[in-house]
């Protein structure tokens, strides 16, 4: 299995995938892999179902705009963010877990106040929608601990972001209008590895420079 350093120099968008099947244990390891994903308050909204049904796997290829390494793929996983995460039910679990673990170090300390968590698990039920930022953001971060993993295992990805009209996903799959379809992720044997694809300079990603890369 590669390094955390090497499946990020290494991995690359992979859209042409061998027919063998991802064995059961590396599904496994790669659903691990965003379950241990680390999420703001501990929230963990990314939920994901995993297709191997070839008919399945055709109907989504049509509604992601007709990208056939979707269908191609022995495994696709449709992931999601569920909003009922940040209701204030949820919110109340989490604050409990981290003390029942003794996290009380968030937010500087200022969690260990009973008067700070009262107040803050005295607010209303929010509006889900506008939870929809950061459940997004969240699970991003668990899709691509996904992605890595894959990589590690000598297995190729390619994300798909572009999902037509993502609520066709959502009636395939029986999948409730609170959970939003997130990405698609195909997974298999690449056919080919691709060299790696240009990439903007650290130059240009520094806003400021940084003395020790002029040197
Ligand atoms: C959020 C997101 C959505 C993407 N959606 C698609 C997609 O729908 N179809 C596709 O072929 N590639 C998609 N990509 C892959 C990008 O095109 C690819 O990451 C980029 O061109 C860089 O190439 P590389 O991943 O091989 O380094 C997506 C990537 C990300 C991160």
């Amino acid at each position: 299995m590669l390094t955390v350093t090497e499946a990020i120099r290494q991995r690359r968008s992979i859209r042409s995938f061998r027919s063998d099947p991802v064995p059961d244990d590396m599904v496994s390891e790669i659903l691990e892999a965003a379950r241990l994903a680390p999420s703001a308050s501990n929230r963990q909204p990314w939920r994901f179902i995993v297709v191997t049904d070839g008919e399945e796997k055709a109907k989504l290829r049509r509604i992601c705009l007709d990208q056939a390494f979707i269908e191609e793929a022995p495994v696709v996983f449709v992931c999601c963010a569920d909003l009922t995460a940040y209701t204030m039910s949820s919110r109340k679990k989490r604050s409990q877990e981290f003390l029942d673990y003794g996290v009380t170090e968030t937010l500087s300390g200022r969690f260990a106040d009973p008067a700070f968590r009262a107040a803050l698990n005295a607010a209303p039920d929010p509006d889900l929608e506008t939870f929809l930022t950061p459940a997004m953001a969240n699970t991003y971060i668990a899709i691509e601990h996904m992605v890595l993993t894959a990589t590690a295992l000598g297995l190729g990805s390619c994300w798909v972001g572009a999902l037509g009209n993502p609520g066709e996903i959502n009636a395939l799959f029986n999948i409730p209008e609170t959970t939003v379809v997130i990405a698609v992720l195909p997974v298999g044997y690449p056919t080919v590895i691709p060299h790696p694809r240009p990439r903007i300079s650290l130059e240009e990603i520094l806003l400021r420079p940084l003395a020790v890369l002029s040197k």
